[in-house]
This record gives structure tokens, sequence and C-alpha cells, in this order.
């Protein structure tokens, strides 16, 4: 199914779409004081990662739905979830997910699409040219369906041996098609969704070492070749024996540096007390240390069902209750009152203005998309109104996260809030019509 399919089913469930508007409202008066909102004041995204089989119960959805601004599917986006025996797919799980963040306001992030583990056992099987087009055929499978609904997406996750040789790690993409596998993945994932930030993504690799030097190589690499890749994620799974490096925001200004964005992707810190919320404040300040760290997402919302679970090791205890490391991170992303927050430096200082265009339109519904751009200084932060005729209704949105006052919607970055003096970015929208076909009207633009 493609995009606006998906989209058309959605549009179907007029009445869910209205109550989740509601559920945006109620949360917009505490906006400012979440680790989504606060982390957006500072053009960054704030995530989590999601397991489809936990949004049934209602304090996991509650606190996701307050608290995080975009999420990644824990599992269900991978090879052996989505594409189990060869050419059939399945989406169930994976739209489950994308289904409720998108209702929210929530951005999504795509996790992954080439790995040599939770692979199904067919892939293993195939000979070099088949297994070129099966992977190829997967990645455009996976990134076709959710087209235009992905900010950024793991094109290749771990691809490195441990160690630091520089070498690959087998795997049958690596076995059978040598190194060039890699950036034939990227490849074709720009032709699947030219929209979506490509990014490779691994472990051990936060600090500067042997490790993330080879990755680094290899980056250069792409990008003095012109292979596609926008991003490099960190996944920063922390304990006592891989603690926090030193040199974590080095490491990422060197990645940065190359013309990459940089993003931390499955970060979870094996510990408790001040000192597990000492070490989550390094993280924060590493990243906003770096302006293309566009954002942060932790690997879990509750310890209780944490990968590492006995580590304790996330922002939310097993009751939901905020862990001192939940308010060491809001604190680190300013908080009210932090950078871009009203009242906080660089507020009013700058300008955007903001533009609309209609981009599809079918009968029940159709799509618009609001161009943001930076006025003659760059601006940290942005933050748009969109006033919908009556009896329509958002069903939608994406690269922005929104809060509703009645029929006004009011929407702020997501991972796109920092624009250079000029430059522009876009969010977009779906809107049910509700028998009206009025175009919605975009209001200020305020820059911070
Ligand atoms: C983990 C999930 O959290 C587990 O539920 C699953 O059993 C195994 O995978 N690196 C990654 C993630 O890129 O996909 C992994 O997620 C954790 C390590």
């Amino acid at each position: 199914m493609n995009m606006m399919l998906r989209r058309l089913s959605r549009a179907a469930t007029a009445g869910l779409v209205a109550a989740a508007a509601l559920t945006a409202a109620a949360h917009s008066a505490e906006a400012a004081d979440t680790l989504g909102s606060a982390a957006a004041g500072q053009g960054r995204y704030f995530g989590t990662a999601v397991a489809a089989g936990h949004l049934g119960e209602a304090d996991y959805t509650a606190t996701l739905d307050r608290e995080f601004g975009s999420v990644t599917p824990e599992n269900e986006m991978k090879w052996d979830a989505t594409e189990p025996s060869r050419g059939t797919f399945t989406f169930t799980s994976a739209d489950r997910i994308v289904d409720h963040a998108q209702s929210r306001g929530m951005d999504v992030r795509g996790h992954t699409l080439v790995w040599h583990s939770q692979l199904p056992s067919w892939v293993g099987t195939l000979g070099a040219s088949d297994l070129r087009t099966a992977m190829k055929d997967h990645i455009s499978g996976l990134m076709g369906h959710y087209k235009g609904e992905i900010h950024s997406w793991d094109v290749v996750n771990e691809a490195f041996q441990d160690g630091g040789s520089g070498a690959r790690r087998s795997s049958p993409f690596q076995d059978k098609l040598g190194d060039g596998f890699i950036e034939e993945a990227f490849r074709a994932a720009r032709a699947a969704d030219p929209a979506a930030k490509l990014c490779y993504n691994d472990y051990n690799t936060d600090g500067v070492n042997a490790k993330s030097t080879a990755v680094y190589n290899m980056v250069k690499d792409f990008t003095s070749r012109g292979v596609p890749i926008d991003c490099v994620g960190f996944q920063s799974h922390f304990n006592s024996n891989s603690p926090v490096p030193s040199d974590y925001r080095q490491n990422l200004q060197r990645f940065a540096d190359l013309g990459v964005d940089v993003q931390i992707t499955e970060l979870d810190i094996e510990g408790s007390g001040s000192a597990q919320a000492a070490d989550y404040t390094k993280v924060v300040q590493a990243c906003l240390a770096v302006e293309r760290c566009t954002g942060m997402t932790v690997w879990g919302v509750t310890d209780k069902y944490s990968w590492r679970s006995g580590g304790t090791p996330l922002l939310f205890d097993g009751n939901y209750a905020e862990k001192p490391a939940y308010d060491a991170v809001l604190s680190a992303l300013g908080g009210p009152g932090g950078p871009g927050e009203p009242g906080g430096p660089g507020e009013g200082t700058a300008t955007c203005t903001a533009t609309y265009t209609r981009t599809a339109d079918w009968d029940g519904g159709y799509n618009g998309e609001v161009t943001v751009t930076a006025g003659s200084e760059p601006i940290g932060s942005w933050t748009a109104t969109v006033t919908l005729p009556a009896r329509q209704s958002v069903s939608a949105l994406w690269n922005g996260t929104a809060a509703f006052n009645g029929n006004v919607m009011t929407v702020r970055p997501s991972w796109n809030g920092a624009l250079a003096a000029g430059t522009s970015t876009t969010f977009g929208f779906t809107v049910t019509k509700n028998g009206s076909d009025a175009a919605p009207a975009v209001g200020a633009c305020t820059a911070s």
C-alpha cells in the first residue's frame, strides 16, 4: 500500500482523529515541561523506542504521548518482522506504531533496513546476485510503504567489527557482496524515499576510537564520492564496562564536520540515582554542543520493558515515575525558560515567514505543506500557526509537533528547528475535509 492509500484509510477513522486532537490540546498547557517540547525549544527532537505490544497499556501510552516527539519502532521494522519470507511484506505492527505516532503529532525514525541480526534465514541462503536483488527489494518495499513519513532511516546497522581493524563484520551481505553492499544500500535508499535522512548506525562508536575512526573514514569516503549519506547514528548503550566517553562531544563534532548530521539513536545508561543522572546530563550536553546533532532517542519508555531491564537504564521506572535521570535530562534541555523558550535567551531577536501550499487532494481530504523560512538571522527554533476551516480535522502531521487549541494548530519543529539565515524547512499534514474544501489560514511564524 502506498502512502496516500495509508492516509486515506486513516482518514476514514475521523472520530478517532478528533479524539486524538483533543488529547493533544489537553497536553498543550504542560508542553514546556516535557522532554519533547524542551528539546524542540533547542531545535532538537527527543524520542523513544516503542514496542507495538505495549500501546494498549494506558500508563505506557500516556507517558509516551506526553513526553516524546519522535518514536523508533524497537523491533517492528526489522527484516524478520517486515519480510519474513521473500517478497511477502507484513506491516501490521509497524503501522500501529506509525499511526499512533502520527495521530499524536510525533515523528518516526526508521530502524533498520540492512543488518546482520534479526534477519530471516532465507536471506542467508541466496547467492550473490539474488541477494543483491533481495536487499534492494527489501529497501524499496519497506521505505516505499512509509515514503514521506519517516524523518530518518538507519539504512545500514552495525556493519563494522569491534576492535577497530577497520574491517566489516561478517554477514550474508558482507560475505557475498563485499564492502560495497553498504554503498549499494544507501543508493537504493535514496531512490526509495528521497525525503528521508539516510543514516549509518552503530555501537561502540560513541567516543574517538579505532572502530569509530573506521566508520569516520567510510563516511568521509562516501561524502567525497557523492554516495548519499545524511547522518550517522550513535547507539549510545552505556554501562560500567562501556561508560559515556569523555570525548563523546569531540567525536560527534568530527563526524558533523564531515557535513553530515549526527543523532543519538538508542540511548540507555545502566545505573540509578545521581550517578545515572550525571551521565545522562553529559550525553544531552554533548548533543546540544554540536550544532548538527539533530536529536536524541532513548531506547525505551520504562525500565520494566528495557532490553536491559536488569540495569534500569531508562528515564522512567517500572511504575512510570520520573527518575533523577529524567529531571537531569529535562534540565539539561533547558526545560521551561531555556534557550528559545519564552523568557529564555534568543527569544524575539530573529524572524521567520511561513507559506502554505496544498500538495495533494482527494475526495475526503488533502495534504498541506508549510514552508518555514528564516529571515536575515539564523534561528534556533520556530513556531507556526495553522487555522483550520470549520469541520476540518488533522489526521497526521510530519516534520513538526502540534498542539491544538480549538481549530488552531500550533506547530513547532521536531528535528528541523535550527535554520541558517534565509534557509527553509517544511512540515506537512493531512486534513480530513468532513465536507469542507476551504483552505486553512497560515498565521504568524515566530522565530527564536
Ligand atoms: C534490541 C531490542 O531492544 C530487543 O527487543 C531485541 O530483542 C533485540 O534488539 N542495537 C540495535 C537495536 O540496533 O535494534 C537492538 O534492539 C539493540 C542493539
